[in-house]
């Protein structure tokens, strides 16, 4: 789609609610068939050499407090939200020409919510989640594959219990931007900060 297909963002038309307008969008890019991935997002934090790092997660979940993905504790990404607990997700819609900019302080989910999670996900990744020392150096896929074989034998016929090192981290936002593509590169931004209990919007220049 090419950029000004969708009218002009006003600030008065947006939810006083930065979470809710958050869920217009992604509603809108949910019906979008072509927006394979609507819940996709990169990930930003920071390392503890202090360069910031990004890749994707998957958001799955929107509750009332903020963004929740998930993911091992133990891999890079986990050790360094443990450490220094403030992050971004940036979600990008190209089919809409929209992007969405969160900031905020990261908490973990409860065990009880992760537990409800885990159970929804497929053997498979369950498994993996087990099998997998997310981001530490494997000597070879093979590896991968008989920890995987060795873990499915020990459960075999019984349940699979969420890793205590796996579980889900909500980025709860002090800030959100809205950023919508217009022709001529006069693009729309407007974000959201957190005043108090109040959410303030402001137009940025694009
Ligand atoms: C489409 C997509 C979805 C992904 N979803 C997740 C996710 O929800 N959780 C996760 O831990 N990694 C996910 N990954 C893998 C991460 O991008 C990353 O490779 C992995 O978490 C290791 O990152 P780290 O070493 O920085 O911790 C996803 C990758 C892609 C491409």
């Amino acid at each position: 789609m090419s950029p000004g297909r969708s009218p002009p963002l006003q600030p008065e038309e947006l939810d006083p609610d930065p979470l809710k307008q958050f869920d217009r969008w992604f509603e809108v890019a949910r019906m979008r068939r072509s927006i394979e991935i609507p819940e996709a997002a990169c990930l930003s934090s920071v390392g503890d050499d202090g360069y910031p790092d990004g890749r994707i997660v998957l958001l799955k979940d929107r509750d009332a407090r903020g963004f929740v993905f998930y993911t091992n504790f133990h891999s890079a990404k986990g050790r360094s939200l443990e450490a220094d607990p403030r992050a971004a997700l940036t979600f990008y819609w190209e089919k809409l020409t929209r992007q969405v900019r969160v900031q905020g302080d990261v908490e973990r989910v409860s065990e009880a919510e992760a537990d409800v999670y885990f159970a929804t996900r497929s053997r498979g990744s369950q498994i993996g989640a087990w099998a997998s020392d997310q981001s530490a150096v494997l000597p070879s896929r093979e590896a991968l594959l008989e920890r995987a074989a060795e873990i499915t034998a020990r459960h075999e016929g019984e349940r699979i219990p969420r890793p205590p090192h796996w579980g889900g981290f909500r980025v709860v936002p002090h800030c959100l931007e809205f950023w919508q593509g217009m022709p001529d590169r006069l693009h729309d931004r407007l974000v959201y900060r957190r005043v108090g209990e109040e959410w303030r919007v402001e137009r940025l220049h694009p």
